[in-house]
């Protein structure tokens, strides 16, 4: 089990690429499932749940081809590698049609998978993904969502049957009670091959779905409202092939500005999208961070000397405060003078990074959905131990800004999405190395 050691105490200097997406990425790999036509998306990112998605599409019958599209120059300050490939899908047939539990329970994006191949075979059967760290994560939604198109659903073994009408699934109307990313781009992916016009109510807004949505526009649907929480789909016989660049991941790069709002230091970070970031950049300015952007670019500086300010976060669907940048968030505020509350709405028990911090010297109160920090408390080296995606990016900032040498286990939760993470952080000065 891989280890990270980090000894903390040092700004951090230089540039950093951001990369492609991975909750961009996954969908959009799904969407090749529409077509019997090669889909090419660039930028896509070597994570672990990018290489588990590839072996779902190919046990469905997919052919799948990676070029290493990387600039190859080495991680330094002043030229930043940038590691990134092209994934080429062909999905001419689509042989097997379940999605297996072994997969699918590893990862619960896997459920992606039920759009595209009901809309297209019209029939599919997917094992139910099972509860994950950071909460019970049903797929109610989703199946609503199939059933107003006319698909029938049956639950049997642990697995989700569903099966179009006769002819395929029927355009109608896709009213959601709660937003939700993946059902949204699950019903948005069906929706382009059903008969007929589908309006999406309460869609979400996240920047993946309006990515995935000019992917599919990009091979032939026919989709308008993007970026809105009310998407029109008017439904065509087939979908085309097509090129397509993956976004680049906007919390990879809140959770750099995170970073060094910590670390202290001056970072450049490069193929950064700020307007994808919604209020995180601006949450980041009143408590005390320095930040200039361009379009594709963000420049943070920290200043040790000068104290951050507490703030009140609660997390929301986009454009408001991102749940998958609480964590990171949360371990900034524990060094601001003063108390902050946070409230987490979208999952119920992503706070698992909470006992983790105290262990190096946090002082964070839950009751219920809350957390209230009480800063600053500054951060002692400690042994702690990851225990989700985002939670291991928390521990990663605190040790950058703690004293002494820190160890991290259990990070192939890090892995799942953050490709390269010690490296780049090691080109702008951090002293942290993997231990196998
Ligand atoms: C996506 O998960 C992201 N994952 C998550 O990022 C992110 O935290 C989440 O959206 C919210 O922004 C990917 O894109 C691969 P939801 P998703 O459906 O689609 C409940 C990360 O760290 N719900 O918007 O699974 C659900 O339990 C990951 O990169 C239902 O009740 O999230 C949750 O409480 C973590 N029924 C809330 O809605 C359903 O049918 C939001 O879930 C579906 C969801």
């Amino acid at each position: 089990m891989d280890k990270l050691r980090i000894t903390g105490g040092k700004p951090l200097h230089g540039k950093i690429i951001i990369g492609g997406a991975k909750n961009a990425a996954l969908p959009l790999m799904c969407a090749a499932l529409l077509t019997r036509e090669k889909v090419t998306l660039d930028n896509v990112p070597y994570l672990a749940d990018i290489t588990t998605m590839a072996k779902l599409l190919v046990q469905h019958g997919a052919f799948l081809s990676l070029r290493d599209t990387s600039a190859g120059t080495p991680f330094t300050p002043d030229m930043p590698g940038h590691y990134s490939r092209e994934l080429s899908l062909t999905c001419e047939s689509i042989p097997n049609i379940v999605a297996p539990y072994e997969l699918v329970s590893t990862m619960r994006a896997s459920i992606l998978v039920l759009g595209p191949i009901l809309a297209r075979e019209h029939k599919v059967r997917v094992s139910l993904p099972g509860g994950c760290a950071i909460g019970a994560r049903p797929v109610d939604l989703h199946l609503k969502a199939m059933q107003a198109l006319g698909a029938k659903i049956t639950l049997e073994d642990g697995y989700v049957l569903a099966e179009a009408p006769q002819g395929g699934l029927i355009g109608g109307d896709v009213y959601f009670e709660k937003v939700s990313v993946g059902a949204t781009e699950n019903i948005l992916m069906a929706a382009t091959l059903a008969r007929g016009t589908t309006t999406i109510h309460n869609a979400a807004r996240e920047p993946e779905i309006t990515d995935l949505a000019e992917l599919l526009i990009s091979m032939g649907a026919d989709i308008s409202g993007l970026g809105t929480s009310t998407l029109t789909v008017r439904g065509v016989t087939a979908l085309s092939g097509t090129t397509y660049r993956v976004i680049p991941d906007r919390i990879e790069t809140g959770s750099f500005l995170c970073a060094v709002a910590l670390a202290g230091g001056d970072v450049e970070l490069l193929d950064a999208r700020p307007a994808t970031l919604g209020v995180v950049i601006d949450y980041l300015r009143e408590i005390g961070v320095d930040i200039d952007t361009t379009d594709d670019t963000i420049r943070v500086r920290r200043d040790l000397s000068k104290p951050l300010k507490p703030k009140n976060i609660t997390t929301e669907p986009f454009p408001d405060f991102p749940t998958d940048m609480q964590a990171q968030l949360m371990t900034v505020l524990t060094q601001a003078e003063g108390d902050s509350v946070i409230s987490e709405t979208i999952f119920e028990n992503r706070f698992m990074h909470v006992p983790e911090l105290g262990r190096m010297g946090a002082n964070i109160a839950i009751t219920g959905n809350t957390a209230t920090v009480h800063g600053a408390t500054p951060f002692k080296a400690a042994p702690v131990m990851a225990t989700d995606l985002r939670a291991s990016m928390s521990l990663i900032i605190a040790a950058l800004a703690a004293d002494g040498i820190s160890t991290i286990s259990r990070i192939y939760h890090l892995d799942r999405g953050y490709e390269r993470l010690e490296e780049k952080l090691a080109a702008c000065g951090a002293m942290i190395t993997r231990v196998r």
